[in-house]
């Protein structure tokens, strides 16, 4: 990879919400929402971010966004001008509005993130308008142009979004959010509040788009069927942390990480004779506050031994794009998803 390839380089992330008790509102603790991520993002490309619920993956999307200060790493981000690479962790406010064009973000729930009291045309133009791109008739061309990408009829410019589904409702989300033809955008569980039939039309809506207009994704779901038809590379987060990040293909041919082949193991399948190899994980998922020493798996680990309590395990390069933070990456023979005949 050429640094010139890069898009976003994302450095030992850390988000440490502080808890805070009592009159004085004293900091008690601290939840580790996000503990030392890295992963980068190459122009075009789909990097897939996925863990259970609470492991940090919004978190990580919402400081990449500016949305939240990291309390440490750095987001290193190249602007699409040719310029040098941009710290979003600690830029300052009148660069980052600069950016701003160029890091957009579609949202989980489409309806919530429409205001109900703009037109489609309103909604989709005021980015243009607002960065100064167009206006008057370049305005209507561009949204018009908007519309039809994104699969909308142009007749219905003048309606409401209550007027909508909730699949046209993401279409017009997604309009908006390609508005100022981003380099990258971050989607959070983009489809995940629609119905199952839609999901796969928005889906590959965002592929097109992307083979269209070369924009890179930060795709976040829970739903790994979801991520493999999306991403090139995926980044499995636990409890904060990255426990394997890899190309997709090997991710799903052979993980390296026990967490990723439980959550694989998961996976509906075609073959329901392999229904019994499913892995229960055992006990809860790690609390953020106060997790697990050691590798935070450890206590729902198949594999666990004695080390696995003690020492945490370096996010290791196993081969070339593929690392696992296991100790024992190197020694267990760990079944992917396709083994298993996996419906994804
Ligand atoms: N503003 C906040 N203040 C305190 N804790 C927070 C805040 N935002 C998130 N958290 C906590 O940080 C952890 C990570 O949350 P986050 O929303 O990033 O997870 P997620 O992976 O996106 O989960 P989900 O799949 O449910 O969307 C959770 O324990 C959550 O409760
Ligand atoms: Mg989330």
């Amino acid at each position: 990879m050429t640094d010139s390839d890069v898009l976003l380089e994302v450095r030992n992330l850390k988000k440490h919400f502080p808890i805070r008790k009592g009159v004085l509102k004293k900091v008690v603790a601290h939840v580790k929402a996000v503990d030392g991520v890295s992963f980068s993002v190459r122009k075009g490309e789909t990097l897939g971010l996925v863990g259970e619920s609470g492991c940090g993956k919004t978190t990580v999307g919402r400081m990449i966004m500016g949305a939240y200060r990291p309390t440490e790493g750095s987001i290193w981000f190249s602007p699409p001008n040719g310029k040098p690479p941009l710290d979003l962790a600690s830029i300052d406010p009148g660069d980052m509005r600069e950016l701003r064009p160029h890091i957009q973000m579609i949202f989980q729930d489409p309806f919530a993130s429409l205001n109900p009291r703009m037109t489609i045309r309103e909604i989709i133009g005021e980015p243009l308008i607002v960065n100064k791109v167009a206006r008057g008739e370049e305005l209507d061309r561009r949204v018009h142009e908007l519309v039809e990408m994104v699969g909308l009829q142009p007749q219905h410019m003048s309606r409401y979004p209550h007027a909508f589904s909730g699949g046209q409702r993401q279409r017009i989300s997604i309009a908006r959010a390609m508005s100022l033809y981003p380099a990258l955008v971050v989607a959070d569980e983009p489809t995940s509040a629609l119905d199952v039939s839609v999901q796969a039309q928005i889906v590959n809506l965002a592929l097109d788009i992307q083979d269209k207009l070369g924009l890179a994704y930060l795709f976040i779901s829970h739903d790994l069927g979801l991520i493999r038809h999306f991403s090139n590379k995926i980044v499995v987060m636990y409890v904060g942390r990255v426990m394997e990040y890899a190309p997709a293909q090997n991710i799903f041919e052979r993980p390296r990480h026990p967490y990723t082949e439980a959550l694989m193991s998961n996976v509906p399948t075609t073959r329901p004779e392999l229904i019994g190899r499913r892995i229960v994980l055992r006990g809860e998922t790690a609390d953020p506050i106060n997790p697990p020493p050691g590798c935070p798996f450890h206590p729902r680990c198949l594999y666990a031994e004695e080390v696995c309590a003690n020492v945490v395990p370096p996010l290791a390069e196993l081969s070339p794009e593929h690392q696992a933070a296991c100790h024992f990456s190197r020694e267990l023979n760990l079944t992917g998803c396709d083994a298993l005949g996996c419906a994804v």
